[in-house]
């Protein structure tokens, strides 16, 4: 069954969680579909797994309709949620309105998710009003990593505390149907999620969400450039690559690979003719 906003908040009645993992290609969403996860994210991760950049600053929209578009055509039954991009919903709301709806209509996602708090909710509504489901995102906000001064836990001090909390409060107001809360104090992120009807998922945000999100390479064991305390790997797929392509190199080197089981053969009269 097609998981909906619908599915996904009688999953926080129920009191049932919900996982979350990003994906950026069609090969990752078949795989992760199957695991029974309810919900793929298209973040804009992307730009630092799969484009090498050092933040998520230089994704652009094509981007991101590019990678939301193959992961549709292999995220099965799960909620696909794409990112909208550094800046895309912060210079008008003629340019979120369009962004969202390419996100939409040639991303084939299900919901966009959006990166901000207070200063966001004008938009959120706009988005929402539009009939497009929207994720807020609040806390650890990466777009904003040089204004926050790099990759920090938020609202450890009162005045941060409430600004989380004022931001979820109005991301919530605004109508967002869900909310990730990214490296924040878990009790905070339990108060959040007791409070608002929103449903939370929570990437270092401790136990009390609805839901945890983490980044697939991140747990599957590919991505080793930044390892957060909050990350738990899963696997350790990046070393059973490495290795899998230093044996397929030295059979190469060697002459072992291609054998016979994994060559074509020809009828000897026809080599014969041809010699
Ligand atoms: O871009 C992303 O992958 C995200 C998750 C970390 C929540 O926003």
């Amino acid at each position: 069954m097609k998981q909906t906003t619908g599915t996904l908040a009688a999953m926080k009645a129920s009191g049932n969680k919900i996982s979350m993992i990003t994906a950026y290609d069609y090969t990752m969403a078949r795989l992760i579909s199957a695991s029974g996860a309810e919900m793929i994210l298209v973040g804009d991760s992307l730009g630092m797994v799969m484009l090498g950049y050092e933040d998520t600053v230089p994704v652009t929209m094509d981007d991101m309709v590019r990678h939301t578009r193959a992961v549709s055509r292999g995220c099965g039954d799960c909620f696909l949620v794409a990112d909208m991009p550094f800046m895309a919903c912060r210079i008008s709301k003629r340019d979120t309105l369009l962004a969202s709806a390419r996100l939409m209509q040639e991303g084939r996602a299900n919901a966009v998710k959006i990166e901000g708090g207070t200063e966001m909710a004008d938009s959120i509504r706009a988005v929402v009003e539009s009939g497009i489901p929207v994720m807020g995102h609040v806390g650890l906000t990466p777009q904003s990593v040089h204004a926050l001064g790099g990759f920090k836990v938020q609202g450890r001090e009162l005045a941060g505390a409430q600004k989380v909390l004022d931001d979820a409060r109005a991301v919530a107001e605004a109508g967002a149907f869900g909310i990730v809360l990214e490296c924040i104090p878990a009790p905070l992120a339990k108060l959040i999620t007791e409070e608002t009807g929103c449903i939370t998922i929570g990437i270092g945000a401790g136990s009390g969400c609805d839901g945890q999100v983490l980044v697939g390479q991140d747990l599957l064991g590919m991505y080793s450039e930044r390892t957060p305390k909050f990350l738990k790997r899963y696997a350790q797929i990046g070393q059973t690559v490495t290795d899998a392509c230093r044996q397929y190199c030295e059979e190469v080197r060697s002459g072992v690979f291609p054998d016979e089981a994994h060559s074509f053969s020809l009828d000897p009269e026809i080599l014969k003719a041809l010699h």
